[in-house]
């Protein structure tokens, strides 16, 4: 380790720095950048730096670059997209900074694409403006991330770690209070390290895999989430994740995003009988909102196969999307001459841990911002590429308070042993059992539910915690920290006995008058209105 994190007593495994960050997409680079200002810095994550749910994004970031009036256009897209539930402080903090910070990017050297030199702008659904910066054609993410990255590896102060996974938080009792200490971490050799911080954010993003259908990379788990929930924080709005209507549908095919951006820039969804359908379910047609997209594409599947249609639109679709178009080569498929298939998939969670607007959780000492916090930002229903622009902003707010938070009294910090683990369950056993979870969580806890489904889901759950993976490998951490999401997420859907956004229910398909917010303490699950008020 370098100088910005020293060892506690000369033991190699036992570190003290000022800030912990756990996750490297542009939630925990956005705090980073700030925090080393003020302190050193540790960011770790599971795989290469590059890999996060961040670089896959691809669409786009919405940022309302127009002065006030984009502005306020900007917060009503998002809080129509959220159905109700959107905390409308938490929106009007990310419509207003995300210009700030967008230009900060542009600084840091991000080269969004552009056209005669003026940043060019698309539309996804349920936008009423084209807003949507992009970065060569469709891999946005990934531009950002590398320049927030080249930015970072400049700051002398932060260290950065990869292949490095998160254990557990350590919770320490300083005047009689509870609070978050630091957490102990797996590295890529298999050893334990014990880092002892002021400060810890969560920026470990989301959990599509716990659904077999998804758009996310192999580390989206939701680690930070389960490490939270594990000692106490409060966790909300489980039961809110979204489902991308647009992921690559072909048998033993990867289900690779087809970004939303196709249909922003004049894709037609069609059925099998190779007709135009959104007509039925929406005035938006096309960029009607994702949960209303997903639901009908589901429903029109019922009769066969769902495509996006581009073969009347007139651009160079090949430069517009290329790594879309790179993609499709593999399976002899091309946006100017075919009909592509798509189906739902497990995208974005909307909840998280809960958080107020500077990413304090409800336990001193532990932070989250991103895709594994919870704000209340996006409500019920992300709006399209609203998700990087979070990041970015509430990234930064998170720093800010871990900073300005009163640090706790000088302890030293305490020793700290994990149970030790006699056996540990065979890798082979560990996939199967992730494999069984995802599958079962994709059938009776996915886009359309039910009391009868949720109950059954519940009973897998229960079995599945009888063989619970053992021992101290990342995958059967990986396994844990998913039921623990899973059992998270199907609570919190039994309890609401609604629909709303992402969350239908086939037995409850009428909205509740009033909007609630989900809040998980432990296992038990509550119901919040005033969501700023409850932090
Ligand atoms: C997409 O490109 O469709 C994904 C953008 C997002 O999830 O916001």
């Amino acid at each position: 380790m370098p100088s910005a994190v020293s060892s506690v007593d000369s033991d190699p495994s036992r570190y003290q720095v000022d800030f912990l960050v756990i996750g490297a997409g542009i939630a925990g680079l956005s705090a980073a950048i700030r925090l080393a200002r003020s302190g050193s810095v540790l960011v770790v994550t599971k795989e290469e730096l590059a890999e996060s749910n961040t670089a896959y994004a691809q669409g786009g970031i919405a940022v309302a670059l127009g002065g006030e009036e984009d502005v306020d256009l900007h917060l009503e897209d998002t809080l129509a997209a959220g159905d109700g539930l959107v905390d409308a402080d938490a929106a009007r903090i990310l419509v207003e900074q995300g210009p700030q910070r967008v230009e900060e990017l542009l600084e840091w050297g991000t080269a969004f694409d552009r056209e005669n030199g003026e940043l060019m702008r698309t539309r996804e659904g349920a936008h009423s403006r084209s807003r949507i910066l992009h970065a060569n054609g469709d891999a946005t993410g990934r531009e950002i991330a590398v320049s927030l990255l080249r930015h970072v590896r400049s700051l002398p102060k932060v260290r950065l770690m990869e292949w490095t996974t998160g254990i557990d938080l350590i919770v320490e009792t300083v005047d009689g209070k509870r609070r978050v200490a630091g957490a102990t971490l797996l590295d890529g050799e298999g050893g334990i390290l014990t880092i002892h911080a002021r400060a810890t954010l969560l920026a470990s993003g989301g959990a599509g895999q716990v659904y077999s259908d998804t758009t996310n990379p192999a580390v989206a788990t939701g680690d930070g989430i389960a490490m939270a929930w594990r000692v106490g924080a409060e966790i909300s709005d489980m039961e809110f994740y979204q489902f991308h209507p647009t992921a690559f549908s072909m048998s033993g095919a990867p289900r690779f995003l087809m970004s939303e951006a196709l249909r922003g820039e004049g894709a037609y969804l069609v059925n099998a009988k190779r007709e135009r359908f959104m007509q039925r379910y929406h005035p938006l047609l096309e960029l009607a909102p994702r949960d209303v997209v997903a639901r009908a594409i589901t429903q029109e599947g019922m009769d066969g196969e769902v495509y996006l249609d581009m073969r009347h639109v007139k651009k160079n679709l090949h430069e517009r999307f290329p790594g879309i178009s790179q993609f499709l080569a593999e399976y002899r498929l091309d946006l100017n001459r075919d009909l592509i298939p798509v189906r739902p998939a497990a995208h974005y969670l909307m909840g998280g841990v809960l958080t107020d607007t500077h990413g304090r959780t409800t336990l001193p000492g532990l932070y989250a911002a991103g895709e594994a916090a919870c704000t209340g930002v996006h409500g019920a229903n992300r709006l399209a590429s609203n998700s990087l622009l979070e990041g970015l902003v509430f990234g930064a707010l998170a720093a800010e308070a871990m900073v300005a938070d009163p640090a706790p009294s000088e302890v030293a910090p305490q020793t700290f042993a994990l149970p030790a683990e006699s056996y540990a369950t065979p890798e082979a056993e560990v996939e199967r059992w992730i494999a069984d979870l995802r599958a079962n969580m994709w059938k009776y806890a996915g886009l359309l539910r039910d009391a009868a489904g949720l109950e059954a889901m519940q009973v897998v759950l229960d079995a599945l915690a009888g063989t619970m993976p053992r021992g101290l490998s990342r995958r059967a951490i990986e396994a844990r920290n998913l039921h623990a999401v899973a059992r998270m997420i199907v609570a919190s859907a039994q309890a609401r006995r609604e629909s709303r956004g992402a969350h239908y229910r086939h037995d409850f398909p009428q909205k509740d008058a009033v909007a609630r917010h989900s809040v998980m303490r432990g296992r038990e699950v509550g119901f919040s209105e005033a969501f700023s008020g409850s932090k």
